[in-house]
């Protein structure tokens, strides 16, 4: 939750993303020809290429530029007692009144700005007590639907990071401090789900777990919040949109020492995209406890056994690509008095890198062995339809952040044009070559 008193707001308005997103096929509602269900989403073509950028260039951070991080992918419905353990069974919900008159069900710590009351005169709701909603969804495992083939679709990734601690430690033999990363789907019957992909009731976290001695926590909880502020600036979102917000010592988990949220500027005011946690030794004391497995380390230097302690970074994909879409989404006036929306994505997160656009039909064999080539490297798309201005909008208004035109003279000179989308500057380039070209800038960034 952002503080309260601070009411700043983005200018981009999300109705024109919501549509954009839509129009273009990046992401729309799930089932929707059936009327939809509140809180699930589809990622078109686009948006799957944009949220699998999120989540490689993620992994690539993460994982694979690390020597103390490892990888793993684990279950969506793991032992039930994994949420026993973590206190998710017992604890896991949230505050819930409903309105005796229209019956509609509301968060009771986010009432702000709800739609009046369908079925009272004055619009005002009449609302119950507020009551514990646990936000856990079940389902049943093998043929029998009783209490004792009931099983959890995970509500945080975390979980089986947490089980499997000893086998990734041991297969990968590492010794602590280090960290399990995960990325994957997570669920929660969410009361109100809303603000687009932003809340939802199914999605996508990135999750890692660095587990360390007790008493060097804190050094490692201040390394990860400089490591992840710096991955969603090298994202592309822009800096003065990002912030680190402590959690007040009210809204700390018991077992916890410290937390922070990061937070995006987002059209409906600051809002969490990430949390990072030094839980402490809670996590891992737990499933000892639970499983009867020993799950301490030894400590060289003291000869000591020890439970490691667990500093946590876990943000969402989708919310990350909520972020990425409004920090690049623009309208701009052009001269002349036309208008262009621009999404401004840094060429690692957008969906295309290049699009190959032949001046004419006629010049579509030159243009496909080209394309052909970027393919190899990129996400590249092709387009021979319609007047060429038409086109660079098209692929402005989707994040492309370059067009490559292939013309009459190319076929004699061995050039093309390729054309920038921030700038709308023209260069000719050899067509042999191109590919590095790009790689090149692509290195660069825009
Ligand atoms: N393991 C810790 C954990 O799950 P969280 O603050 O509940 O912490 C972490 O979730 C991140 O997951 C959030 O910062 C957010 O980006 C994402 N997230 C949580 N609930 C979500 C929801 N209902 N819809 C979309 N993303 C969500």
């Amino acid at each position: 939750m952002s503080a309260p008193d601070d009411d700043a707001r983005s200018s981009v308005r999300m109705e024109d993303l919501v549509s954009l997103c839509a129009r273009r096929g990046f992401i729309f509602q799930s089932g929707e020809i059936y009327g939809g269900i509140n809180g699930f989403w589809d990622y078109g073509p686009l948006g799957v290429e944009l949220k699998n950028n999120v989540k490689q260039f993620w992994w690539q951070r993460m994982v694979r530029e690390r020597d103390d991080v490892e990888g793993l992918d684990g279950a969506i419905i793991t032992h039930p007692r994994t949420w026993e353990a973590s206190g998710h069974v017992a604890n896991f919900s949230d505050p819930m009144v409903d309105c005796r008159l229209c019956q509609k069900r509301f968060r009771a710590d986010q009432l702000e700005g709800i739609a009046p009351c369908a079925d009272a005169d004055d619009g005002a709701h009449r609302f119950t007590e507020p009551r514990d909603f646990n936000l856990m969804l079940q389902t049943h495992i093998g043929a029998q639907a009783d209490a004792s083939s009931v099983a959890y679709l995970r509500a945080e990734t975390c979980g089986p990071i947490f089980t499997s601690f000893k086998r990734v430690r041991d297969g990968a033999r590492q010794k602590v401090p280090f960290g399990i990363a995960q990325i994957g789907k997570a669920f929660r019957n969410e009361i109100n789900p809303r603000n687009f992909i932003f809340r939802s009731r199914e999605f996508e976290q990135m999750e890692m777990e660095f587990f360390c001695h007790p008493d060097e926590s804190p050094k490692w909880f201040a390394h990860w919040k400089d490591v992840r502020m710096q991955f969603h600036r090298d994202l592309g979102i822009d800096a003065s949109n990002l912030r680190t917000r402590p959690h007040a010592p009210d809204e700390l988990a018991h077992y916890a020492n410290a937390a922070e949220d990061v937070e995006f500027l987002f059209p409906f005011g600051w809002q969490e995209i990430e949390g990072i946690h030094d839980r402490g030794t809670y996590d891992l004391a737990q499933h000892s406890k639970f499983s009867g497995k020993d799950l301490t380390e030894f400590d060289e230097r003291t000869k000591e056994r020890f439970t490691p302690a667990v500093v946590e970074t876990s943000v969402g994909a989708d919310r990350t690509t909520l972020a990425l879409l409004c920090s690049a989404y623009r309208e701009e006036e052009l001269e002349g008095g036309d208008t262009r929306t621009v999404l401004g994505f840094s060429p690692t997160v957008a969906p295309i890198k290049v699009a190959v656009l032949p001046l004419s039909k006629k010049l579509r064999e030159p243009a496909r062995g080209l394309l052909a080539d970027l393919r190899k490297r990129f996400n590249v798309f092709y387009d021979e339809s319609g007047n060429i201005g038409r086109r660079y909008r098209r692929q402005d208004e989707v994040g492309t952040p370059w067009c490559v035109t292939w013309d009459f003279d190319s076929n004699d000179d061995g050039q093309v044009t390729v054309r920038e989308r921030d700038t709308m500057t023209q260069e000719r380039i050899p067509a042999e070559g191109l590919r590095r070209y790009f790689e090149d800038r692509m290195e660069e960034g825009l």
